[in-house]
């Protein structure tokens, strides 16, 4: 595998290049960012987990917070590291990793040096959350540079596809410890103690809420608890989870029958819509196709398991495949698991429309070369809209008998992460979970 190293330099030199020029477009001198700063709890003096500026972390491997990054074209960026005299906390140890020789590194203790050593009389846009330490520097995130950046962020560097890579990897690991974990019968909260134990991350690490969903639970799209039971009956497992790797994140679903039989073959199923539709990204194709076309393969796979008795484009003319498949078929992935930027028609801010009919689709771009995007097509039992199927034209299209069959086991999600490339996708996914 490529060391990130390597491919360090070169990505700075794209991401200088994005900064470049849309500060110049925008006759900004150069950019400030912010490391950011963990807000306070209400009425506490605890703060919440620390969530790095990604805007930094595109610059910057090992974030802690108060740093403060300029950037101006053309010159070696300073980077304004706070190392605080403070006998409370353990202070951030200096950076010494070989990504630093690319800055012009200098330690503070406050918020008052960091801005002592800035350069003077510059015009900056100030790309971070507006905090009082940083007031009067700079215009904050203007729109004229962040529309830019934002549109330019869903092509990754190499660098950036390798970070995906460790990241998926280090995911993959801990879907494997998890799967374990529940065919051990143990309950969902163990599983995700488990889960973070091989993913080497506390849960603050994890770049999202991990989803882990035991039987019915699986047909909540984001289930958010973690039962300290098990459940007396083992019969499916959902396990929506990611791992950190340099500030990009992993965004991998699993789902498993406990044994062979409908929910197996319907598991089974959903895998190959998912498989099908991952060798469909690729530069130049309109991610809204694949959506639709998600829809078309589900109303074969519920018409093949003995839920729909219409199929294909008949399922979804219908609104059957709504009933059984309400989200997106997925998102850009990066920095952020749902990263910016997915619905911009251009570097301007303007919007492409969803396809009408379809409000949560988070991505409607044509993918480019180096797109990183999931594919995360699922078939749920959800009481709320079988109820509205089962209350209009849709109640003589559906087998209610097989969905009663199917829904103590909640659903079915499989997600991978792949990269456009125009000599065909790579599934970071697939890969890591071959190489575990
Ligand atoms: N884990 C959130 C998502 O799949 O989009
Ligand atoms: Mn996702
Ligand atoms: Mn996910």
């Amino acid at each position: 595998m490529a060391t990130t190293e390597a491919l360090f330099n070169p990505h700075l030199e794209a991401v200088a290049g994005h900064f470049a020029r849309a500060l110049e477009a925008a006759a900004f001198d150069g950019a400030l960012i912010p490391s950011g700063e963990p807000p306070m709890q209400f009425a506490d003096d605890q703060p919440y987990p620390f969530k790095a500026n990604p805007r930094y972390r595109q610059w910057v491997p090992e974030a802690s917070p108060g740093c403060l990054l300029a950037v101006e074209p053309g010159r070696r960026p300073l980077l304004l590291f706070r190392q605080e005299a403070d006998y409370w906390h353990m202070p951030p140890s200096i950076p010494d990793a070989p990504w630093t020789r690319a800055y012009d590194l200098r330690i503070v203790s406050d918020a008052s040096e960091a801005r002592a050593a800035l350069p003077t009389g510059r015009r900056w846009a100030l790309l971070g959350e507006p905090a009082p330490a940083w007031d009067g520097l700079g215009e904050a995130n203007p729109a004229a540079v962040t529309a830019p950046l934002d549109y330019g962020r869903a092509a990754k560097t190499p660098y950036e596809v390798e970070c995906l890579a460790r990241a998926s990897l280090a995911g993959a690991r801990a879907h494997r410890a998890a799967e374990r974990a529940w065919r051990d019968g143990a309950s969902e909260f163990a599983i995700h103690l488990e889960y973070c134990r091989a993913a080497g991350a506390r849960e603050e690490d994890l770049p999202y809420n991990s989803i882990v969903a035991c039987n019915e639970h699986g047909a909540v799209l984001h289930y958010q608890h973690l039962d300290r039971q098990a459940p007396a009956a083992r019969r499916s497992f959902l396990i929506d989870a990611g791992a950190p790797y340099a500030g990009y994140g992993s965004d991998i679903t699993r789902t498993y029958a406990a044994g062979p039989g409908p929910f197996a073959d319907l598991v089974a199923a959903v895998d190959g819509v998912q498989r099908r539709l991952a060798s469909l990204v690729a530069p130049g194709r309109d991610y809204r196709d694949i959506h639709l076309e998600a829809h078309r393969l589900i109303g074969g796979v519920l018409a093949d398991c003995g839920l729909s008795r219409v199929r294909d484009d008949d399922a979804v003319d219908a609104g059957v495949t709504r009933a059984f498949f309400p989200h997106g078929i997925g998102h850009l992935l990066g920095l952020q698991v749902h990263d910016v930027g997915g619905l911009m028609a251009d570097d301007t801010g303007a919007l492409r429309p969803r396809p009408e009919g379809h409000p949560f689709l988070r991505l409607t771009r044509d993918l480019a070369e180096g797109f990183v995007v999931t594919i995360e097509p699922g078939v749920y039992f959800i009481d709320l809209l079988l109820a509205a199927a089962r209350a209009d034209r849709r109640a003589a299209l559906i087998d209610w008998d097989r969905v009663e069959a199917l829904r103590p086991c909640g659903g079915v999600r499989i997600e991978d992460n792949v990269v456009a490339l125009a000599g065909g996708p790579r599934n970071l996914t697939r890969e890591a979970f071959a190489a575990t």
